[in-house]
Order: C-alpha cells, then sequence, then structure tokens
C-alpha cells in the first residue's frame, strides 16, 4: 500500500469518522494535546542530551536519565495519540505533502537512534559507576544525532500545515 493509499484508508477508517464527529472545539483540543506531547518529549530529550553533551556535569547521569527518559516516553505516547486522530481528520489532504515524508521518517530515526544508544555498554554502566572518556564520547554522538532527528520532526511538523 503507498502513502496516498493509507492516508486515503486512514480518512475512511472509524478514527477519521470519529475525530469529524467530536465538534469544531476538538480539533484545537486534540491540537493541543498533540503541543503538550511534544514538549515533554523534546524538553526532556534536550535536558538528557545536553548532559550527554557536557553540560551539568557535577549531577549524575543516572540522575537525570531515569525521569528524562519516563517523561520523554509519556510525552511520546501523547504526541502519537493525538496525531494519529488529527492526521485522520482529513488525511487526503496531506497527499504529496514533502514535510510529511521529512517528519514521520526522521521519527522513525530518532526511535532507531534511542534503540542504538541503549544498547550501548555505555548506556548500560552508566547507572552503576562513571563513565569513561570513549564511553562519554559514544553518547555524545547519540546526543547530537537525536537533537537532530528530533529537531527535524518538530521543523517537519510545523511546516506540514504551511504547504
Ligand atoms: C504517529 C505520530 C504522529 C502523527 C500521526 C502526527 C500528526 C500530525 C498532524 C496531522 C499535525 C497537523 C499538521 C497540520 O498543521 O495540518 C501535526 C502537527 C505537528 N506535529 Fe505531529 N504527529 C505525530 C507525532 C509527532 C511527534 C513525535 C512530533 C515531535 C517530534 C510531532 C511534531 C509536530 C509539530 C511540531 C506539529 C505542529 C504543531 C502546531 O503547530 O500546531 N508530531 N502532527
Amino acid at each position: 500500500m503507498d502513502i496516498a493509499h493509507a492516508l486515503t484508508w486512514l480518512e475512511h477508517s472509524p478514527l477519521g469518522a470519529l475525530a469529524r464527529s467530536l465538534g469544531v472545539w476538538s480539533y484545537g483540543i486534540i491540537n493541543l494535546a498533540h503541543i503538550l506531547g511534544i514538549t515533554m518529549l523534546f524538553g526532556a530529550i534536550l535536558l538528557l542530551d545536553l548532559r550527554l553533551l557536557g553540560a551539568w556535569r557535577s549531577i549524575p547521569l543516572s540522575a537525570i536519565s531515569r525521569p528524562a527518559t519516563t517523561v520523554a516516553m509519556i510525552g511520546f505516547c501523547v504526541a502519537v495519540m493525538s496525531g494519529l486522530p488529527m492526521l485522520s481528520v482529513k488525511s487526503t489532504d496531506y497527499i504529496g505533502n514533502p514535510f510529511l515524508l521529512i517528519k514521520f521518517p526522521a521519527i522513525a530515526l530518532a526511535l532507531a537512534n534511542v534503540w542504538l544508544v541503549h544498547r550501548t555498554e555505555a548506556w548500560r554502566a552508566h547507572r552503576t559507576r562513571d563513565l569513561m572518556p570513549a564511553e562519554n564520547r559514544r553518547l555524545a554522538v547519540g546526543a547530537i544525532l537525536s537533537l537532530t532527528f528530533w529537531l527535524t520532526a518538530i521543523t517537519a511538523g510545523r511546516m506540514i500545515g504551511y504547504w
């Protein structure tokens, strides 16, 4: 199924019908939830990534990583759960929108980067011991990629409406 078919299917799905039936305020309220989700996601990620890049070295990484990861995960879930109904209201309007084709691959790359960082020995070790310089550098590369992919997704998400 290509993207145009997927968007047409989504618009005609029960989710699309439900999203269109909710009344005039619903899109604005769901959009607000989307923005709150994004602020939770990116705010938490920004703190963690800046720490991985060397800021606030006096605070142990493990003291930041756990709350930041939890808040980012909740924010991501809120963004997905609000984004899908927003998209389904009139999905076919987005056919051919290039920013959609930047946003979703950027989110996929950002998630792949999270998966890769969490699999490193440095990430596993940071909870139990201080990291060596090479391990800090490995996590800093992950932080730069993370900021690049998430900022690309946010920029493309904002630009979708201007196409
Ligand atoms: C399955 C997941 C998601 C879907 C289906 C989705 C869908 C949408 C839709 C339909 C819009 C409105 C576009 C328009 O202006 O017409 C939007 C806006 C936006 N999205 Fe998402 N989104 C998702 C996840 C995310 C994530 C994870 C981020 C952040 C990294 C994000 C960032 C944005 C931004 C910044 C806007 C602009 C908000 C505004 O200015 O009102 N989205 N999204």
